[in-house]
């Protein structure tokens, strides 16, 4: 079971997204242990203060170390000792399914969300953790980035989904977008499903699915591996296609 530990001072903002969907299951079915803690616990400011004004002056309040590294410090004891200890920041390396499917190999996280203005740096420096972005735009805070690096990575471990064959397809598993998709019924306001589809034709439809998938990420992914190496190799049948 994989030990996962929020530290965060807004705990309440978890509360929806682990008892939702694939991660209750995934709690519910102990692949995972979710814990949520509140960093102001540690604050040992009579008012419990987690902030304070930066050095030197400017904007914003930073988040202080003191109740950081006393949070890390109790939380990760015992069998937490080995967990790997990842912040949420814009300053990170940006967040990919690679990671994701990385991250699903260790035995516990550590996911410290940030506030205000940043961080004192003495976090990064005192801690050396793993920092995490989720992309190119700000949040308020570390809490949203930490719900997401946690599901993409919680629905990857054993047992969470019920058919452990529905990640190996999935878009950017094999470096490129998924194909489209389509149930009942067959037509829909005038939009009829691919014939292939209802052809019964496993091999043709495996064909079509293919194709698909290249031709969407040759038209809104061109930057993802797969496409490239297939570009590189000299393959632009596909590319031309892509063209129409
Ligand atoms: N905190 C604020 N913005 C963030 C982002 N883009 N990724 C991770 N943590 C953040």
């Amino acid at each position: 079971m994989m030990l996962i530990d929020i530290l965060t001072i807004f705990p309440e903002m978890f509360a929806g997204v682990v008892n939702t969907s694939i991660l209750k299951i995934a709690r519910q079915k102990k692949v995972v242990e979710i814990a949520v803690h509140n960093i102001r616990d540690w604050s040992t400011d009579k008012h419990h203060k987690t902030d304070d004004a930066p050095y030197g002056g400017g904007p914003g309040m930073i988040m202080t170390c003191d109740p950081v590294f006393r949070a890390v410090e109790a939380v990760k004891a015992g069998e937490r000792k080995d967990s790997h200890l990842v912040l949420l920041t814009p300053q990170g390396r940006t967040f990919t399914q690679k990671m994701a499917r990385e991250l699903s190999q260790k035995s516990g996280l550590m996911l410290i969300c940030g506030r205000y203005e940043g961080f004192d740096e003495r976090i990064r420096t005192g801690l050396g953790p793993d920092e995490i972005s989720v992309g190119d735009y700000v949040l308020s805070g570390g809490e949203i980035a930490a719900m997401a690096v946690m599901d993409a990575v919680v629905r990857l471990l054993p047992g969470a989904l019920g058919c452990e064959a529905s990640t190996a397809d999935e878009s950017f598993e094999n470096g490129r977008l998924d194909y489209p998709h389509y149930t009942r019924p067959p037509e829909y306001r005038g939009m009829k499903v691919p014939e292939v589809l209802l052809s019964g034709h496993h091999a043709e439809i495996e064909k079509w699915r293919l194709e698909q998938a290249h031709r969407r990420t040759q038209e809104r992914r061109p930057d993802l591996s797969a496409e490239r190496e297939d570009t590189a190799a000299g393959s632009n049948a596909r590319n031309g296609k892509s063209a129409d």
